[in-house]
């Protein structure tokens, strides 16, 4: 069964957590909470035969997100609360403008556990009046200030989420800088948002004179980029998209353009650089006075250890799983960078173990 979040849920939750006078008002209104963020499904909207936009209104604390941003969706599934992270697709607030809604565009992964349950047809889709909850916006995937004059946005499948807020963003503002939007989809049935594209197009005269939109269908290509864009090195390009894709624009820029205005956001595991021989530790989990031994996240040694620590995505990106280091040296692994101070937080699915490591868990 698909539970948004059950009142049950929320109701263990605040027993396990300790009782403040917030994980009361979470359990009774859970849209006011201040320690989670909660949203309210208003509209389950169909993009395509795989994919559906939910329009979520979230509490009053939830802080506005910046366009490329994205969150954490947490839900209960066959009484198990899974936690994935999406990109906000929706224009971002104008400066103290508070969010009435927020979108989040949801492709369907067929070998998924959660994302079919939510895009199905069936009766255990999210429905309207749904309470989900929510991770603050997060990411460094966003336009700088002021945005450069030359823009290029470029994305792939359901990639073209993040950049979709930033297009939605800067038609909102009425930019004036030149703009160009390309996104490749397999097929027209895959290609997300056509209609609104369609109409941004339309009304960019009025709106975004120098904005140019262009749909492609099948895979991109090499030389793909500085066919479309001339004089490509004076462009800054924001890329989302499948790895492969993502690795192709690098190539032409590496040849036609300048890399270093590049900006990527892919949600897929980092590569990790191999640990140097020996490493590992032993970590001490200390509330639950449990212990394990090895190399590699301290997420699964702590599940080995019999533990359920909150989690997410297991990559890094969610911030579900952090915890509090209290002493030892962690590596991060999708950086490589070590972490020596006690008394910090580190997320456990990207840290381990580098010698004895007591964890606040
Ligand atoms: S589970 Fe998402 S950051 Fe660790």
């Amino acid at each position: 069964m698909l539970d948004p979040l059950s009142w049950g849920a929320r109701l263990a939750s605040a027993l396990v957590y300790p009782r403040t006078l917030d994980d009361f008002v979470g359990l009774v209104a859970p849209l006011r909470s201040r320690r989670a963020h909660h949203a309210e499904v208003v509209l389950v909207r169909r993009e395509t035969y795989d994919t559906v936009t939910l329009v979520l209104r979230p509490g009053p604390h939830f802080p506005a997100h910046r366009a490329g941003q994205h969150t954490a969706l947490t839900l209960e599934i066959d009484g198990v609360r899974r936690t994935r992270v999406f990109s906000i697709a929706s224009a971002e607030p104008r400066a103290g403008e508070r969010h009435r809604t927020i979108e989040l565009t949801i492709r369907a992964r067929p070998s998924g556990l959660v994302t079919p349950r939510l895009t199905g047809r069936d009766a255990r889709a999210l429905r309207e009046g749904d309470i989900v909850e929510l991770g603050a916006p997060r990411g460094d995937f966003v336009l700088g200030t002021p945005v450069p004059d030359r823009l290029l946005l470029v994305s792939g499948g359901s990639g073209i989420t993040p950049v979709m807020a930033m297009l939605r963003t800067l038609v909102a503002r009425r930019h004036r800088g030149e703009v160009v939007f390309l996104t490749w989809a397999k097929s027209p049935r895959d290609t997300l948002f056509r209609a609104e594209l369609d109409a941004i197009a339309k009304a960019a005269p009025l709106t975004c004179p120098g904005l140019r939109i262009a749909v492609v269908h099948g895979p991109m290509s090499e030389g793909d980029l500085a066919a479309r864009v001339p004089d490509l090195a004076s462009w800054e390009v924001f890329a989302c998209g499948p790895s492969g894709m993502l690795d192709v624009v690098r190539a032409d820029l590496r040849k036609h353009g300048d890399l270093t205005k590049l900006h990527t956001e892919q949600f897929s595991a980092p590569t990790r650089p191999p640990a140097p021989e020996g490493e590992g530790g032993e970590v001490t989990f200390a509330r639950s006075g449990k212990t394990a031994e090895g190399r590699g996240p301290i997420l699964p040694m702590a599940e080995g250890a019999g533990l359920r620590p909150k989690h997410g995505c297991r990559i890094g990106i969610c911030h579900t799983c952090v915890c509090r280091k209290v002493s030892g040296t962690t590596r991060d692994t999708a950086t490589g960078a070590l972490s020596t101070d006690g008394d910090v937080d580190i997320r456990i699915c990207t840290s381990e173990p580098v010698g004895p490591v007591v964890v606040d868990l």
